[in-house]
């Protein structure tokens, strides 16, 4: 693998895009740019980006493309994101990625892979209503397949787990039918531009991570 690394992870609500992602942050130096991590944030800090992306969010909808491209653009060209980045949750439309090499052409850049993970759907539904995320530092728990040291604490910062509004099963569904219906058609999209790496996502979070670095390291070879 080169020095910087410019990934995507594709994949269904649950199949562990944020944790694998948080992984790879450490590995390469890269910064993950969590597309529903920084629309959370801004709900919560009221901005004008969060009022409108609340309804959304809280339906499990997808933002409108707009939105989601000047979000993308302004986080892409900080600082930090010059060391490498893994887009963990973007792209989401055909239009998202259209723009989204646009953006990265403007900035002299390549995408190196879209990783693109494979979860059936029993175990996203089990995965995600499981799910605490630390409400101080992010970090990805499950309380029964990756338990915390210490029940609703995190092992990391030692901050407050939280769960998501959107990890009720009726929204879950609404996800995934959004995933099936507006996402997937970028398997196709990526795999035409041979830079689609499929990975299946059924194990343990070590196994998949252990997965997901050897297909970068076999991309780079
Ligand atoms: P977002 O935050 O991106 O949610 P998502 O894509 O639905 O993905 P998740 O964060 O739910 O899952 P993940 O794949 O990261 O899984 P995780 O690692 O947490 O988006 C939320 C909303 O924001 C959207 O609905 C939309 O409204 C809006 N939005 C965001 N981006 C947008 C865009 N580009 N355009 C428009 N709208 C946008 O793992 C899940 C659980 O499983 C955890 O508990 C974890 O501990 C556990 N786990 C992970 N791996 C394993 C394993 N191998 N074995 C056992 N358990 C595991």
């Amino acid at each position: 693998m080169g020095e910087v690394v410019r990934v995507v992870f594709l994949g269904p609500p649950g199949a562990g895009k944020g944790t694998q992602a948080k992984f790879l942050e450490k590995k390469y130096g890269a910064c993950q740019v969590s597309t529903g991590d920084i629309l959370r944030k801004a709900v919560q800090d009221r901005t004008a980006v969060g009022k409108k992306a609340a309804g959304y969010l809280e339906k499990g909808q997808l933002v409108p493309d707009e939105v989601m491209l000047n979000l993308v653009a302004e986080r892409l060209r900080e600082k930090d994101c010059a060391k490498g980045f893994i887009l963990d949750g973007f792209p989401r439309t055909v239009a998202q990625a259209e723009g989204l090499e646009e953006i990265l052409g403007e900035l002299g850049w390549k995408l190196d892979s879209v990783l693109c993970m494979r979860v059936p759907q029993e175990m996203i539904i089990q995965r995600l209503s499981g799910r605490r995320s630390c409400k101080k530092c992010g970090n990805l728990y499950h309380v029964v397949l990756n338990p915390p040291q210490r029940e609703e604490f995190c092992d990391r910062c030692n901050g407050e787990l939280y769960q998501r509004d959107d990890d009720r099963e009726e929204t879950i569904r609404a996800r995934l039918h959004v995933f099936e219906t507006q996402t997937v058609p970028l398997v196709h999209y990526y795999r035409k531009r041979g830079l689609l790496r499929e990975i299946d996502g059924v194990g343990s979070v070590e196994e998949i991570r252990a997965r997901v670095f050897r297909e970068l390291e076999e991309g780079a070879a």
